[in-house]
C-alpha cells in the first residue's frame, strides 16, 4: 500500500496541520510506502520570496522530522527535486475540464481573500492530483479542507483511464480522520494561516500562553456550570489529553467553581507537553541541518526513481513514448 501526503512549505506549522496530516503521517509510516513531501512548487502560487520560501522549506523539512518522520521508514522529499510532476500534470491537465476546476472551493477562497487569481492557484488541484497519481498511491491523509482536491483527483485518473485505457492511472483515496478533520482555530473557525487564528506547533512559551488566554470565552461566573457544546478550550485540549484527563476537563467545566483562566491554563500545559519531545528533537535537527539536507536529497532519489517508471507507463499510454 502507498501512502503519500504534502505540506505547503508557506509559513509556520500549525496544530491543525500537525492532526490533519503530520500525526497520520507518522503513525502510517510503516503501514506501507510511505511519500511524504513539501509542496513548495504549491506555495509558489502564494509565496514570490526565494530567500522566505527557501526559508519555509528547511523550517517545514525540520519540523516534519521532529515530529517524528523517519526518513528509514518512508521517502521525504522537496515536491520540486522531482520535475517529473510537472510533466504528469500537464498531462492531466488535457483531460481536466475547465467546470472541475471552477467549482473548487480553495480557489475561490483565495481570491476572495485578495490574492490575485493566477493560473497556477486556479491549477493548483491539477498538479496535485500529479503528485498522487505519480507515485500510484492508494491512501492520501489529509485534513477535510483538501476532500475536494482528492475528488478532483479521482475524476482525472478515471478520465486518464477512460481515455488511455484502464491502470493507467491508480485511483486513491482520501483519509480524513472524523476527529481531527477540521482542527478548530483560538477563534473556533476552523484553524488557517489566512484566518489569523493558529496555534503553532513550535511556538515560543510565552506567545503560545498569551495566544491560548487570548481564547475568546462567554460572561459565565466563575462559580457557575460553563457550556461544555462548541467550547474551543475543550475541542483543543482533547487533541492533547489522555481520554481521562479530557473526562476530566469536562466535568470541571460542568460542576463550575473554576473559571475559564484556569482551564486555559491546563490547556496550556497540555499542549506544552505534548510536543515536548518533538521540540527537543527539533532543536537537535536545528543544529544539524546538513542531516535534513542529505535527508531531502535521499528522499528525492528515491522517489524519482518511482516516479520515472510511473511516467513511463503514463507517458506510453498516451503516446508520448
Ligand atoms: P496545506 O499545506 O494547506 O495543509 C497541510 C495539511 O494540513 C491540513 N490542515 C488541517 N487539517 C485539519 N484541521 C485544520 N484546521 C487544518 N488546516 C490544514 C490540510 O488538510 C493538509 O492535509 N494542497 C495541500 C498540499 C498538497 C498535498 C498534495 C496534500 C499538495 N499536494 C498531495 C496531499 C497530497 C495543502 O494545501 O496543504
Amino acid at each position: 500500500m502507498r501512502i503519500i501526503t504534502g505540506l505547503q512549505p508557506s509559513g509556520k506549522l500549525h496544530v491543525g496541520n500537525y492532526f490533519g496530516a503530520m500525526e497520520p503521517a507518522v503513525r502510517m509510516q510503516e503501514s506501507g510506502e510511505s511519500f511524504y513531501f513539501l509542496a513548495d512548487y504549491h506555495a509558489m502560487s502564494t509565496v514570490h520570496d526565494a530567500n522566505a520560501l527557501r526559508e519555509n522549506c528547511s523550517n517545514l523539512a525540520t519540523d516534519f522530522l521532529a515530529v517524528g518522520l523517519d526518513p528509514e521508514k518512508c521517502v521525504f522529499f522537496r515536491q520540486s527535486a522531482v520535475p517529473e510532476v510537472n510533466e504528469l500534470a500537464w498531462i492531466l491537465s488535457t483531460v481536466c475540464p475547465m467546470g472541475l476546476l471552477e467549482r473548487c472551493h480553495s480557489y475561490k477562497d483565495k481570491i476572495a481573500k485578495g490574492f490575485s487569481p493566477s493560473n497556477a492557484l486556479f491549477t493548483y488541484p491539477v498538479l496535485m492530483a500529479a503528485d498522487i497519481l505519480m507515485y500510484d498511491s492508494d491512501l492520501v491523509p489529509v485534513g477535510k479542507d483538501q476532500k475536494q482536491h482528492l475528488e478532483v483527483t479521482r475524476d482525472l485518473a478515471g478520465k486518464m483511464n477512460e481515455q488511455f485505457g484502464e491502470g493507467t492511472c491508480k485511483l486513491p483515496d482520501a483519509l480524513i480522520a472524523e476527529s481531527t478533520a477540521i482542527v478548530p482555530g483560538l477563534d473556533g473557525q476552523k484553524m488557517s494561516k489566512s484566518y489569523n487564528n493558529t496555534l503553532p506547533i513550535f511556538g515560543e512559551e510565552k506567545a503560545v500562553r498569551k495566544l491560548i488566554m487570548r481564547i475568546p470565552t462567554d460572561s459565565t461566573p466563575v462559580e457557575d456550570p460553563k457550556p461544555t457544546e462548541g467550547s474551543v478550550i475543550l475541542q483543543l485540549y482533547k487533541l492533547f489529553a489522555s481520554a481521562q484527563g479530557y473526562e476530566d476537563m469536562v466535568r470541571g467545566f460542568q460542576n463550575g467553581g473554576c473559571g475559564y483562566g484556569d482551564f486555559k491554563k491546563r490547556l496550556f500545559d497540555a499542549y506544552w507537553e505534548y510536543f515536548r519531545p518533538a521540540r527537543e528533537r527539533r532543536a537537535e535537527l536545528e543544529a544539524n541541518q546538513d542531516y535534513v539536507r542529505r535527508t531531502l536529497e535521499e528522499g528525492a532519489r528515491k522517489a524519482r526513481e518511482t516516479a520515472s517508471v510511473v511516467l513511463d507507463r503514463v507517458r506510453r499510454a498516451v503516446g508520448l513514448a
